[in-house]
């Protein structure tokens, strides 16, 4: 400032980074702003004129909220708790922080907000750092191709929809198909692989998240997983806030050189929140009144995904978000952006829920798009037309209903594509290990389940997996590796399997 008038009346600012940076006792100065408006989630502040975006304001009432809109004279705040705390008047204050989420081994076994309070009952977790929930994606220099199998412990998807470890899969499909299901069951699976896991529900009711939490301890995964919640009574600004909180955890372990899997359940909702929230801020809406920045707010969360370089911390993050549809439609406008930002996309479709084949997994429409290459050898030899064969099944099946006569190679083929669909049923919470799976697949393939009925399928597959269990610990040494699954482990297999199945010599071979 020149002015010579001003000179010995210190500029405010200056004043209060002083004040600030000297931490001692003493008065403090802070600017001060008043609630001008007040909305359902959000409030309009006047007075800050030095406030920054993404800035956290307090105010008197103790709510919290975050700087959204920066314009003359005019703040537009996302409130982190209930608006009807505030009122308009209230006295609202800067605190020079950016919206930021406490991280460290503490919060694994927990369950928390979007702001790293506990909603568990328990005290603070026990933090190392405090990092901001917004980050920048590392660059492409500091990622590495996804190259590193995460297994879910489900065939359909570790067969026919391999996930790597670093990348992005959506789990798309209509409300009750399975998606939550799906990403708890990958979640369950990691229990020996060292994975960090993160469950993120957003928007989702309080006894819908007790029952993941309650599926998540029962499987033993609690030790090593963090739940950030934020339900849908909760203030719209936490909901928006929540997966952006989860990315920062995540960062903070694949820092250390650990992977971690982080499910968004779901993604839908997100939208939904920061659509309300920016309709009340007046800003202009857009397609299906989403406004503009909404496929960016989706980039930017889900870009943090990824396999990072040893320079870069070495670990990764396996991101699994999920969308819910309507009546199907994948051409929606939040679907069809996250379609566009993820690797490949897992489809639930309602038409197999009707039909209770569960995982739903409508192999037509879903793909991985780097997953293939992280999957083992052993994995793509068996999978490779388990594709192909299934669509030709389903062809012949809508041929078969019109009462067609069928000859013998047709009847032959609908009986293995049946028992192939069939192999591929899973309940939840079961997941298998990579042994289990690749036997079981093996075996379909072979066509030794072919004909059989819904029970006793579920029972040759039981038997087997149990077989497996205890049996050749040697095979699955070996699945890791780069090779396929040789030629005497494969008869090994199928031996073990008529041995099951024939007993007695019952069936004739
Ligand atoms: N593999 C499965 N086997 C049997 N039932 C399942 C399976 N997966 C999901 N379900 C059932 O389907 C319903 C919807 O599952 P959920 O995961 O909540 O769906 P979404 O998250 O898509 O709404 C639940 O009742 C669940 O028990
Ligand atoms: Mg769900």
């Amino acid at each position: 400032m020149t002015d010579r008038t001003r000179r010995d009346i210190p500029d405010p600012e200056t004043l209060l980074t002083g004040l600030l940076a000297c931490d001692g006792p003493g008065p403090r100065l802070s600017e001060i702003g008043r609630v001008a408006e007040i909305g359902d989630g959000i409030a309009i502040v006047a007075g800050l004129e030095r406030a920054l975006a993404d800035e956290v304001l307090h105010f008197a009432s103790g709510v919290r909220g975050i700087v959204l809109d920066v314009e003359p004279g005019r703040l537009g705040v996302v409130l982190l708790g209930a608006s009807d705390r505030v009122t308009v008047g209230e006295v609202v204050q800067r605190s020079r922080k950016v919206a930021s989420m406490p991280v460290g081994p503490g919060l694994l076994g927990r369950v928390v907000d979007a702001l790293g309070l506990p909603l568990d009952g328990g005290g603070a977790p026990d933090a190392i750092a405090s990092r901001p929930v917004e980050a920048e994606a590392p660059a492409i220099l500091d990622r590495l191709p996804v190259t590193r199998p995460l297994q879910t412990g489900i065939k359909v998807i570790d067969a026919a929809v391999p996930i790597g470890l670093g990348q992005r899969e959506l789990l798309i499909g209509d409300r009750r198909t399975g998606k939550t299901s799906l990403g708890v069951g990958a979640i369950l699976n990691q229990r020996d692989t060292g994975v960090i896991c993160i469950y993120c529900a957003i928007g989702q009711r309080g006894d819908a998240v007790a029952r993941v939490i309650d599926t998540i301890r029962a499987g033993g995964m609690m030790d090593t997983t963090l739940v950030i919640a934020a339900g849908d009574e909760e203030a719209a600004g936490l909901a928006y806030l929540a997966p952006y909180a989860a990315m920062t955890v995540a960062e903070y372990f694949a820092g250390q050189a650990r992977d971690v899997l982080v499910v968004l359940d779901d993604l839908t909702h997100h939208a939904r929140s920061y659509r309300e929230l920016s309709l009340l801020l007046r800003r202009p809406p857009g397609r299906e009144a989403f406004p503009g920045d909404i496929f960016f707010v989706h980039a930017r969360l889900l870009e943090r995904g990824g396999q990072f370089a040893p320079k870069a911390g070495g670990g990764s993050i396996t991101v699994l978000p999920v969308v819910e549809t309507q009546a199907g439609n994948l051409s929606a406008y939040i679907p069809t952006n996250l379609i566009s930002i993820t690797d490949g996309q897992i489809y639930l479709s309602p038409r197999l829920v009707r039909k209770n084949l569960f995982p739903a997994v409508d192999l037509g429409v879903s793909v991985s798009r780097v997953g293939g290459k992280a999957q083992s050898p052993a994995f793509r030899a068996v999978a490779g037309n388990l594709r192909v064969t299934l669509s030709q099944f389903e062809e012949l099946e809508e041929f078969g209903r019109f009462g067609t006569r069928l000859d013998d190679v047709t009847r032959a083929r609908l009986a293995r594509g049946a028992a192939i669909r069939g192999a591929l049923r899973q309940g939840e919470r079961d997941p298998m290990t990579a042994l289990e799976q690749l036997a079981v697949l093996v075996v379909a393939v072979e066509g030794l389940f072919d004909g059989m009925d819904e029970a006793t399928l579920f029972d040759a597959m039981d038997g087997l997996r149990g077989a497996m269990r205890e049996g050749p610990g040697e095979i699955a040494g070996r699945l890791s590796g780069e090779a396929p699954l040789s030629e005497a482990d494969r008869s090994h297999i199928l031996d073990l399997a008529r041995g099951l199945l024939e007993p007695e010599g019952g069936r004739g071979a």
